[in-house]
């Protein structure tokens, strides 16, 4: 029970690793406040009874709307212990040669936008608790092309920038700010913004899950309580030396170029000593 009557709010908690957060806070103790904009899905996790989970619905686009969220959870518990600042989407899928700027703004908003402003509503009401801790979710998208649309790479990267310089903001106040980097995590949110019939929205997230079983060193996909439970260290006491940092938790997923790790792939280096094997053949 590492957050017995600690105030907890995690942010894009209806789904995927949010909602996995939230119920491993409440399991151990925690007084969640699960903010989402989707209230049905906000609705569907308070009903499966799992500890105190309080939904407040909440778009994280409007500045407003999470300074309503941060002083309903203090106005209720007296303070806040735990920001979990994770709420996102894809954002904007084009490439930097065709976007146009409402969707970049959209996308910075959404993602790095509602992480600043979570923190800043939110430390008012942290300032004296002993073991405040601030986590934001970025990704592996922060450390380079690939893994995502550009937009979305810039953002994470700032979340993970923000997320330092924040640190050093908030030393004066004993607040812990840190960022994980999720590899490839197995949610809805490869899915949820592609306008697909409920078949084929099936066999894509099969797809995915297909896909994020074999796309790193460990061989398994991605799950949210693996984020879940990162979430839960960075923000306990026995992190309590870890600060401005940002945790890679993705199986290994940018450890390097594939066949660095996987036998089965063919790399250069493997090709030229295959042609070396050839020419000593035909030599001798
Ligand atoms: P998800 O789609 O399962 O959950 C995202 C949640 O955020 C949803 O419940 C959605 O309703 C909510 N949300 C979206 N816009 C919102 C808004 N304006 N206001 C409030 N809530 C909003 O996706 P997942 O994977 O759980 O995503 C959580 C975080 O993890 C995101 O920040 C995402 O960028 C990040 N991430 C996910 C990875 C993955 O492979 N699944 C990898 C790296 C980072």
């Amino acid at each position: 029970m590492r957050f017995s009557d600690k105030t907890v709010v995690v942010t894009g908690a209806a789904s995927g690793i949010g909602a996995e957060t939230a119920r491993l806070f409440a399991r151990e103790g925690g007084i969640v406040f699960a903010a989402d904009i989707d209230a049905d899905g906000g609705d569907r996790l308070v009903a499966e009874g799992e500890g105190d989970i309080h939904f407040v619905s909440t778009d994280v686009c409007s500045t407003v709307a999470i300074k309503a969220l941060m002083d309903r959870a203090a106005g209720e518990t007296g303070g806040i212990d735990v920001v979990f600042n994770n709420a996102g989407a894809g954002g904007a899928r084009e490439k930097i040669h065709e976007i146009e700027p409402e969707a970049w703004d959209r996308t910075m908003d959404l993602l790095v936008r509602s992480v600043a402003f979570g923190i800043r509503y939110a430390v008012p009401h942290m300032k004296d608790r002993p073991g405040a801790a601030i986590v934001n979710t970025a990704s592996v998208a922060a450390t380079g092309s690939g893994y995502s649309p550009t937009a979305y790479a810039v953002a994470k990267a700032a979340v993970l920038h923000l997320t330092k310089v924040a640190a050093a903001d908030l030393a004066q106040f004993g607040i812990r700010v840190n960022a994980i980097l999720p590899g490839f995590i197995n949610t809805n949110i490869f899915t949820s913004s592609l306008d697909l019939p409920d078949e084929t929205r099936s066999l894509a997230k099969a797809m995915i899950a297909q896909a994020s079983a074999n796309a790193q060193p460990v061989k398994r996909g991605g799950q949210p309580h693996d984020i879940a439970e990162a979430c839960a260290f960075l923000a306990s006491e026995a992190a309590g030396f870890v600060n401005g940092t940002g945790l890679l938790v993705d199986g290994g997923l940018t450890i390097g170029q594939r066949p660095s790790w996987d036998p089965e792939a063919p790399s250069a280096l493997g090709m030229l000593a295959a042609l070396e094997d050839q020419a000593k053949a035909s030599a001798g």
